[in-house]
């Protein structure tokens, strides 16, 4: 402490670091900018000869470094590594990627049965920013061909597998082939798997998404997203975007998905385990007309699901009888699972898509894609199996 300064100067003095110790977990760095070594460093850094943190907006070490992470368990196993940009949300990494890849007059190609809020902002935001998007079946590979030749406008095809909330999958290997063959960049929603148990990116997709509030987080205590490309010379183009769009990821959410990321393997592992007892208990209960999950072999994905999927997930839906009357004395019946409208917890959580995350669906679409009122989503926590199964017995008896 230099004594000659005022007692003002003092409270605002910053730590000059030199106490500090190497911390055994990564720390958050809290701070919004970041001092220059001199005026020849700061030149340096801003004009990219030297690598260094300048704004915390452009980027920040706690940030970056969980970005990494995702980015080489996303590309772990491949030649190339993948380079990894988080944001503000899930929704931030959908609308940036797309923002920096498409300009006005382009297109996407996607799934009728995305998640809500996706369908959404490519229908009621993207429009007015002159990018169309086209819904349709991504399994007809010769329909798409045909839309492909009739739309040259179409620049980017966008998919989720499985699909929320029942399961639904993509060969994600075919439509990154079709991709390709018609100079389109693929992108995949892979936030139901995670990169333990789905790797897109190895079967010849260009970028990976994830909403990482989800699995990769785990804990119910996060917002926060991530953009994976495989294509080191795209990075800029979307940092540039990610950074003047402003949707950057903030220390403290990167630095909770950080921690959380230590046990993800261990916990899709139960996750999957549960699910698959669930499931198959409600497959065969009879109140239950149907139950979505990829692990089972009445699914209509469990051969793609299988080819794709390391472990089948923690994600199932199922249908009661008695439509939306039964799912909501189903619901409200529960004890241990929450209604809670989010998925990858550690918890046991249920949601209704008809009056929740699919409100803004047409109810037609809804209906076609399996989506009806008496279904239930199910996001299976890593509680014991035991008591997962005793509380859905009992909301079931209760219908
Ligand atoms: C599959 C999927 N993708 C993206 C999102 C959006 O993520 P976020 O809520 O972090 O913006 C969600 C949210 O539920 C989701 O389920």
């Amino acid at each position: 402490m230099n004594k000659k300064m005022h007692i003002d100067t003092h409270c605002v003095l910053e730590y000059d670091g030199k106490n500090f110790s190497q911390p055994h977990i990564l720390p958050i760095y809290a701070t919004s900018s970041f001092v220059m070594q001199s005026f020849e460093h700061g030149e340096a850094v801003f004009t990219g000869q030297k690598q260094g943190q300048v704004y915390g907006r452009y980027g920040n070490p706690t940030v970056d470094e969980v970005a990494a992470k995702i980015a080489a368990l996303e590309s772990h196993g491949m030649e190339k590594q993948a380079f990894g940009l988080m944001t503000s949300s899930g929704m931030s990494a959908i609308s940036t990627l797309l923002q920096s890849l498409l300009q006005n007059g382009d297109a996407i190609l996607t799934q009728e049965d995305l998640y809500g809020g996706t369908t959404e902002l490519f229908k009621s935001v993207f429009p007015a920013m002159g990018i169309r998007t086209y819904f349709t079946d991504l399994k007809d590979i010769s329909a798409l061909e045909v839309l492909i030749k009739n739309n040259p406008d179409i620049k980017v095809l966008y998919f989720e597998t499985p699909s929320n909330p029942t399961c639904s999958c993509l060969d994600i290997k075919v439509l990154a082939d079709f991709a390709k063959q018609n100079g389109l960049l693929s992108i995949v929603d892979n936030t139901f798997c995670t990169p333990v148990i789905q790797q897109p990116l190895q079967l010849g997709v260009d970028f990976v998404i994830h909403s990482t509030t989800k699995y990769l987080n785990g804990h119910g205590n996060s917002i926060a997203g991530i953009i994976v490309g495989i294509d080191e010379a795209r990075k800029p183009a979307i940092w540039k975007t990610l950074k003047l769009m402003g949707g950057t990821c903030n220390p403290f959410d990167a630095w909770l998905v950080h921690i959380g990321m230590k046990t993800l393997g261990l916990r899709m592992e139960k996750h999957s385990s549960n699910a698959m007892s669930l499931a198959t208990y409600l497959e065969n209960h009879t109140k239950v007309s149907k139950a979505n999950y990829v692990g089972l072999k009445s699914h209509e994905s469990f051969e793609t699901a299988s080819s794709q999927m390391r472990l089948p997930g923690g994600m199932l839906s199922f249908e009661v009888d008695g439509g939306y009357e039964a799912a909501k004395k189903c619901i409200n019946s529960l004890s241990l699972a929450k209604y809670a409208p989010t998925l990858g917890d550690v918890n046991t959580l249920v949601l209704h898509p008809r009056t929740s995350s699919h409100l803004n669906v047409d109810p037609a679409v809804s209906e076609k894609n399996g989506i009806t009122q008496g279904l239930i989503r199910v996001s299976v926590g890593i509680e014991a199996t035991e008591d997962v199964l005793s509380d859905f017995e009992n909301a079931l008896n209760s219908i």
